[in-house]
């Protein structure tokens, strides 16, 4: 970062104070702000996090203007087209692309990973039959930490790493099983031959009176999924985790914060909520127009789910990549004319062409499109989040090791901005 410096005044004092700007490879400088209250006594005031920079982060960029998104600077374009999941993978959490050497490594030691602990298995009977799988997920995460505390001194590189594996690798076994459990179905075991995806498929589909054949369509459009969803820098979940890991907590109860976050539907539940949307406005006999005026309406808290973005305001890139595969899938499974797929491209087209999207910069997102590519492969629906949960792991890992060993790490403690009552005594 190089170093230069802004003067702010305080036209009411006259009182000066000098921040640092800190310039990034890409992206807009930040004003260091540590020393304002110091030196003026105010506070900066943000919520949501409109304009503030959190930490400092070599993971990811992200360019909402120009639709750019770079995973340790290679396009995700290119990532798609080129590379696997696990070489993705690997990118986020050192840094580079693997070699051949190094590839197969990883993908024999993610592949070493992937059965739980027995224990964990007798621990989902504790839920109700009908659980949603993100309820299961969320705690069984948390609950690893009771079963694998042979590797969580987290000032220890080694353990770090061995937690980073087990998280990577146990994530498709456990959301399969959570799966499986609200089924009443008996869980399959992880077959170590199988690529990470078709292993995962494999789980939730295949019975143990009968295998099943992943199809290599589905197989690359999961991939894809998985790839575009790997890690979007500080996002709701990511900061979630950096915040609750910053206090020293391990990692995976940290990572059970982030699927925690992750489950609401402004985040990842919105691909879950896209289709629930589409289906309401499918069976309600309110026309399409009707829905659209509702999400304008300020009085309405009605909106449309898969459209908009906090940080792209020109086009989701990733949006951009799973658009097509969500054409080309329904193109190849001729399900272009079912009612549900015909009433998506209407909206889609309807919300491009609007005047309130258009000036509010409203465009479908990642999420429109990955929801109705799962529900197109005959994935049920309260898995979709599940599947964001299971892509973004290594996202939320990478942030986790960066964190470790960033020498600026403290306790995250915002502040506050108080309208409470003033101090008043008890009453006498
Ligand atoms: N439908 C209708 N109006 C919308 C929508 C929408 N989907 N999204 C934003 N707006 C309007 C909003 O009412 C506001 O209008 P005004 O300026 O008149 O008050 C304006 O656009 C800005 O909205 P905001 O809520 O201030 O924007 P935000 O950056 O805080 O929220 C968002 C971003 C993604 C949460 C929001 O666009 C949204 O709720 N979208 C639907 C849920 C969704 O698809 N989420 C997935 C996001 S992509 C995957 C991920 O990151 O997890």
């Amino acid at each position: 970062m190089s170093e230069k410096t802004v003067t702010v005044s305080d036209d009411t004092t006259g009182n000066k104070v000098q921040l640092a700007l800190h310039e990034g490879t890409h992206g807009a400088p930040c004003f260091d702000i540590g020393s304002l209250h110091e030196g003026l006594g105010y506070f900066t005031y943000d919520p949501g996090y409109v304009c503030t920079a959190s930490c400092s982060s070599a993971i990811t960029y992200i360019d909402g203007d120009e639709g750019i998104l770079l995973y340790r600077g290679y396009p995700i374009e290119q990532l798609a087209e080129k590379s696997s999941y696990l070489e993705v993978c690997y990118l986020l959490l050192y840094g580079e692309l693997p070699d051949q050497r190094q590839k197969e490594e990883f993908e024999y030691i993610i592949s070493n990973h992937t059965m739980v602990n027995e224990g964990v298995r007798r621990f989902y009977e504790g839920f109700r039959y009908d659980a949603h799988p993100m309820a299961i997920l969320v705690s069984t995460i948390g609950a690893l930490s009771a079963f694998y505390h042979d590797s969580l001194d987290i000032t220890n590189p080694r353990h770090r790493e061995i937690s980073a594996f087990r998280l990577i690798a146990k994530m498709p076994t456990i959301a399969a099983d959570s799966y499986k459990y609200s089924l009443g179905q008996p869980f399959i075991y992880p077959l170590n031959a199988l690529g990470y995806v078709e292993n995962f498929l494999r789980m939730m589909f295949a019975v143990p009176a009968e295998g099943y054949q992943p199809n290599p369509t589905f197989v690359r459009a999961l991939e894809i999924i998985f790839i575009l969803h790997a890690d979007h820098e500080q996002n709701a979940s990511t900061s979630t985790v950096r915040l609750a890991s910053s206090s020293g907590a391990n990692p995976f109860a940290s990572i059970a914060a982030g699927i925690a976050s992750l489950w609401g539907p402004a985040h990842g539940g919105a691909n879950e909520a896209v289709i629930q949307m589409l289906e309401e406005m499918l069976n309600s006999g309110v026309s399409l127009e009707d829905y659209i005026a509702r999400a304008k309406d300020k009085d309405d808290s009605f909106r449309l789910m898969g459209f908009g973005h906090r940080v792209y305001k020109n086009y989701d890139p990733r949006a951009k990549i799973i658009r097509q595969v969500c054409n080309d899938l329904l193109d190849e499974l001729g399900a272009e004319n079912q009612p549900l797929f015909e009433l998506a491209r209407r909206l889609e087209q309807i919300a491009l062409e609007d005047d309130y999207f258009i000036e509010k910069r409203l465009y479908p997102n990642v999420d429109f499109y990955s929801g109705i590519i799962l529900r197109a492969m005959g994935i049920p629906l309260n898995m979709f989040t599940v599947i964001f949960a299971m892509a973004r792991t290594v996202g939320w890992i990478a942030h986790w090791m960066e964190m470790m060993v960033d020498p600026e790490l403290r306790i995250g403690r915002p502040r506050q901005l108080y309208t409470g009552k003033g101090q008043r005594d008890y009453p006498e």
